[in-house]
């Protein structure tokens, strides 16, 4: 560094921690030496939530939140959405990109979730970062949400219209809360203003603060790794983790690998199939928001699906309170119930390495049970695809609340004292 940079460096460290800032998250910020393929998503996370808001940033300077009709006799919001795709120039593609990202968020974020589970990272001491992880899914979803009322299509509009007056199920405050959340007695230009000012700065802004949350947590206590135990337990006489390696350049450069193999599958999806063959964007969606024509089937995107499928799994009736409210207790809990995982678990050991068959078991049944859901929640329902959702729903639940029985019961193998490359 020449004297004169070295000079301007000083006088910013002087005034504002650069320096020890770099050293402390990168340079010096010793990461596990042993990070695979599932370590790629937390980073990738981080990409696709800053492509969403720059891309955000440029279709908010087309698009207008209005469902008044246009001399076309076409909704405004609906039309400012074609006009981005046919006579902004390069809005196809910032459009494509901010509606597959969506997707890609999602498909990033279960990985990053599955990971967790693979290693136990939600253990201690990292018990913070995992439930700042489960707020952080909680607000994407109500992100994307209402981010799919902007285009004010039919499943736009249906797709709301369903899920507020699931709220109204709620007794006492239900009919009023829905109320509240439409801004009107049906979804309408109230209801679209507002989810548009939620979806553009109230969410986002929660989001940046609960991945900073997430991230100076992480940084905190360190990184887990797939063997699950603690690099700072053994560390040389420097005080350096002997399995630790600095972030910088180690994995900024791995990280760089993984965006670029993401970048290329993801341009491929904008490029050739947006739509992703209607499970990214639903073909109803190409129709304008008609309030008088109910689709005959509505179904939420697919990430909603797993969550959506135990909803309607619900089918009986309760002390009294009928099975819509049962159904919204029991989707709200199954996302709720993964934030209690590092308390529900304990296995004397963090990694699936280590753990025993009971586990491993356990964890298959559940996965297929979480695509089942999925898979059923996009289909119109028959009494047969109710049952199995029901079953799937037990299994789901069983999974979370069995977990400090069967952790315990299982025949773990003893954890290396330092990590390994198998
Ligand atoms: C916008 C969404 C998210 C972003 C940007 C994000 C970002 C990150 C980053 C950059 C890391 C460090 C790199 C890595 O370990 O892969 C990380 C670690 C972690 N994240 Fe997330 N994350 C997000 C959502 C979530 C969610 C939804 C959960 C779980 C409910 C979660 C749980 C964790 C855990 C447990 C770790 C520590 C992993 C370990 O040390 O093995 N994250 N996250």
């Amino acid at each position: 560094m020449t004297t004169k940079s070295q000079a301007v460096l000083n006088w910013i460290d002087e005034r504002f921690p650069l320096t020890s800032s770099i050293k402390g998250h990168l340079t010096e910020y010793y990461a596990p030496k042993n990070f695979n393929f599932w370590y790629f998503f937390g980073s990738l996370a981080l990409m696709v939530l800053v492509i969403q808001i720059v891309t955000g940033i440029f279709l908010v300077m087309h698009y207008k939140p209005d469902a008044s009709l246009n001399a076309a006799g076409v909704p405004v919001a609906f039309a400012s959405v074609e006009y981005i795709m046919r006579d902004v120039p390069g809005g196809w593609i910032i459009r494509y990109l901010h509606s597959t990202g969506a997707s890609a968020f999602f498909i990033v974020v279960y990985l990053h979730m599955f990971r967790g589970l693979l290693y136990g990272s939600y253990r201690k001491p990292r018990e913070l970062i995992w439930v700042f992880g489960t707020l952080i899914f909680l607000a994407l979803m109500a992100e994307a949400f209402m981010g799919y009322l902007l285009p004010w299509g039919q499943m736009s509009y249906w797709g709301a219209q369903v899920i507020v007056n699931l709220f109204s199920a709620i007794p006492v405050i239900g009919p009023d809360l829905s109320l509240v959340i439409r801004g009107d007695y049906v979804v309408s230009d109230a209801t679209l203003n507002r989810f548009f000012s939620f979806h553009v700065i109230a969410v986002p802004l929660v989001l940046i603060g609960l991945v900073a949350a997430h991230i100076i947590a992480l940084h905190e206590v360190g990184s887990n790794n797939p063997d699950g135990i603690e690099i700072k337990k053994k560390k040389d006489s420097t005080g350096k983790p002997l399995d630790g390696i600095p972030f910088h350049p180690y994995y900024t450069v791995k990280d760089i690998v993984g965006v670029v193999v993401f970048l290329f599958v993801f341009s491929a999806v904008v490029f050739f199939a947006p739509e992703g063959g209607g499970y990214f964007l639903e073909f109803n969606n190409f129709i304008p928001a008609d309030p008088l024509k109910t689709p005959p089937h509505i179904a939420p995107v697919w990430y909603f699906t797993p969550f959506y499928s135990i909803l309607r799994a619900v089918t009986y009736p309760l002390f009294g309170l009928d099975a819509k409210f049962w159904g919204v207790v029991a989707m709200g809990a199954s996302v709720v119930i993964i934030a209690f995982l590092p308390w529900l678990d304990r296995s004397p050991v963090k990694s699936i390495r280590y753990k025993g068959p009971i586990f491993k078991v356990v964890l298959t049944i559940f996965v297929i049970c979480f695509f089942i859901l999925g898979y059923l929640g996009v289909l119109p329902p028959t009494p047969g695809r109710t049952l199995v959702s029901q079953i799937c729903s037990v299994l789901y639940f069983a999974f979370f609340l069995l977990m400090p029985w069967y952790s315990q019961l299982d025949k773990c193998k003893p954890e290396p004292e330092r990590v390994n490359f198998k």
